[in-house]
């Protein structure tokens, strides 16, 4: 397979990612520590990257999903298969994913953390396919919003390929 063309440069990333940053400390400044919940595997990069950002007190979690398929097919299902460390309640929640696509995985991941008693879920994910939502959530902070391109890099993959490569590339993808 032939490089992924490039459709969001390492640059532009970068830029977007302080502007994010800087928003998110804005708007927790003095409310006490921010808990990052990242999604995997998908979001450790951008988590990674927007995390080191902050200029405010935060503590990191991981969480895992897994999406039921019939065939390539997902059913829209979500299941839990890794769950944060500890306890949010009473905590202020980010909710940190790559990319939101028919909105199944992060409304359930919103329902989820909001019934643990959390001060806030509010939600940032770096990538939207706005024109494929199933189900409507709430994005607080956006990076951008793309076609219906399949997408990888910056920490999404095709098949487990190419999440490493820095900048966000758009492939066919091979049956
Ligand atoms: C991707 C992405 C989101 C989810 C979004 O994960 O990281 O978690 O799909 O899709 P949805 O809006 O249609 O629910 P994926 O299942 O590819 O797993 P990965 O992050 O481990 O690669």
């Amino acid at each position: 397979m032939s490089n992924p063309k490039t459709l969001i440069s390492e640059a532009e990333i970068k830029t977007r990612v302080d502007e994010l940053a800087a928003q998110i400390s804005l708007d927790y400044a003095d409310k006490g520590e921010l808990v990052l919940v990242g999604v995997l595997k998908g979001s450790f990069i951008f988590l990674a990257d927007l995390s080191r950002r902050l200029s405010i007190p935060r503590h990191i979690e991981f969480i895992a999903v897994s999406s039921y398929e019939h065939g390539s097919v997902r059913s829209g299902a979500v299941r839990l298969v890794m769950d944060v460390r500890r306890s949010i309640e009473g905590k202020h929640v980010l909710v940190v994913e790559d990319i939101v696509d028919t909105g199944h995985t992060l409304h359930y991941l919103i329902d989820m953390l909001r019934s643990r008693g959390p001060a806030s879920v509010r939600t940032c994910t770096l990538l939207h396919k706005e024109h494929r939502t199933e189900v409507d959530v709430e994005i607080d902070y956006l990076g951008f919003t793309i076609g219906d391109e399949w997408v990888v890099g910056y920490g999404l993959d095709y098949d487990e390929k190419d999440r490493t490569l820095p900048y966000i590339g758009a492939i066919e993808p091979q049956d």
